[in-house]
């Protein structure tokens, strides 16, 4: 018997949750509600549907004809709005988690808050505001070393860190104004100094099974420079910790993912299914939250699936049916180098509707496409991040060199970051990190 299998979201990290269902024993015909039309994926799927994923009643209609037995959310977007509680009620199996659940990523004072309650290590210092009372003074406290944060999505632009987007008090306090006269609400937290990491867990809302640790680069330009991006490339290590992280401050990561599954299940009596994503950073005063989300990182998605020994599909089963303890979980001890190449001006004022040209490119196995159009039969960039590539080798220099030549090999107006993976970046890593420590 075959089983029909629904992804939600069009992007590489969707391009990769295909490729993995696809690789399952279990038989399956995959069916896609996109947000454009992902070539990549049009190529692995039965059916490519392309609508609003802000849409929850379109998708429900969608699964219900294509006879889904279980669905799997790709972006934060839909799970914000509450599909998985939609499909669920239909005897749909998904992963990801209800529309309270995911609050650990929609909300930020909702995570602060979490931690804070059940006592979890990692929380830095922070208050909630909803009015400018109390923000001044507030500000006055943490000095230089502060964080605004929007409390819902905001698309990766709701966070204003000191020295970095904001100058000076004056210019927090205005970017406060800002939300406050829209009725949001915000965060200002201490700022942390260190090295970030994500450390993503499969779980049933009872069980967690991790993956290997991975570390994304936010900015745009080589050697961490420019403005933040949703991710320019990433990579893990052979023995799944990273050149700056030890097994000590890997279990404690893996520690607070746990402990968060289960304050969710404490508060709301109900089971977090899905992906687990925690965003750390390694300070001098130990491993530090930045924030979670509620679904695969994206580019850290290709990392952990390319490595993944075990059945893709039968895990997503597994955390469905809570018998996550019952299936093996493991990856490769391979290194991994993940390159996204962009349009030029990403992400700023990124261009559009060029071509581009991938036959150069000798495996395509580990290709993975992203914000990319096929108009007649062409490569065409639609303006985001276009396309990434994986190399997989024994040591992090073999995957960095699969990772860099393939990625070079594609043509057109996009660029990369040729630095991502290489020795001299992780040598700064390090370094930094040993200076911390003094
Ligand atoms: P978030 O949307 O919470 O992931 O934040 C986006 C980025 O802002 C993170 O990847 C960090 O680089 C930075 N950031 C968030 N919170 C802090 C913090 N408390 N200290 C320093 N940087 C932060
Ligand atoms: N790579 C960061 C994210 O997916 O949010």
């Amino acid at each position: 018997m075959s089983i029909n299998v629904l992804v939600i979201g069009s992007g590489a990290r969707e391009h990769a949750i295909c490729k993995s269902v696809k690789k399952s024993l279990i038989k399956n015909k995959i069916f896609c509600f996109a947000s454009n039309y992902n070539p990549g994926i049009a190529n692995i799927c039965n059916n490519i549907f392309v609508g609003d994923l802000n849409d929850k009643k379109s998708i429900l209609k969608y699964a219900l004809d294509k006879n889904i037995k279980i669905a799997i959310v790709g972006p934060e977007n839909p799970l914000e709005i509450g599909i998985s509680d939609l499909l669920i009620n239909e005897k749909i199996l998904v992963v990801g988690p209800k529309k309270n659940l995911a609050q650990l990523e929609t909300s930020k004072i909702f995570t602060r808050e979490l931690l804070k309650n059940y006592n979890i290590n990692g929380c830095p210092e922070y208050k909630a505001f909803n009015k400018l009372n109390g923000v001044k003074k507030y500000l006055e406290r943490l000095g230089n070393d502060y964080v605004v944060k929007y409390d819902g999505l905001a698309g990766g632009k709701g966070v204003k860190v000191s020295g970095d987007h904001l100058k000076s008090h004056k210019e927090a306090i205005k970017y406060c104004e800002k939300i406050t006269k829209q009725n949001g609400k915000f965060i200002i937290e201490e700022k942390l100094h260190g090295e970030e990491f994500s450390l993503m867990s499969f779980t049933d809302g009872k069980n967690l099974k991790h993956m290997p640790v991975v570390q994304d680069h936010k900015r745009a330009f080589e050697g961490d420079k420019g403005p933040n991006t949703g991710g320019m490339g990433s990579y893990s290590c052979e023995d799944h910790l990273l050149p700056f992280l030890s097994k000590t401050n890997v279990d404690e990561a893996k520690s607070i993912n746990n402990n968060i599954i289960n304050a969710l299940k404490n508060k709301f009596n109900d089971n977090y299914m899905g992906i687990l994503y925690g965003g750390f950073i390694l300070t001098d005063k130990g491993v530090k939250v930045i924030e979670y989300n509620a679904r695969f990182g994206d580019p850290e998605v290709m990392n952990v699936l390319q490595i993944l020994k075990s059945d893709f599909l039968e895990i997503c089963l597994a955390i469905c049916e809570q018998k996550l303890d019952n299936v093996e979980v493991e990856f490769k001890n391979q290194a991994t180098v993940c390159k996204y190449a962009v349009p030029i001006g990403y992400p700023d004022n990124p261009i559009k509707g060029e071509k581009i040209d991938i036959s150069k490119l000798k495996n395509q196995q580990n290709l993975f496409f992203g914000s990319l159009d096929e108009i007649n039969g062409e490569l065409i960039e639609a303006g985001s991040r276009t396309l990434a590539y994986v190399g997989v080798g024994k040591s992090l220099i073999e995957a960095e060199k699969i990772s860099e030549e393939s990625i070079s090999s594609v043509k057109g107006p996009l660029f990369h970051r040729k630095d991502i993976g290489t020795n001299d970046l992780i040598l700064n890593k390090i370094n930094k990190v040993r200076l911390l420590k003094k």
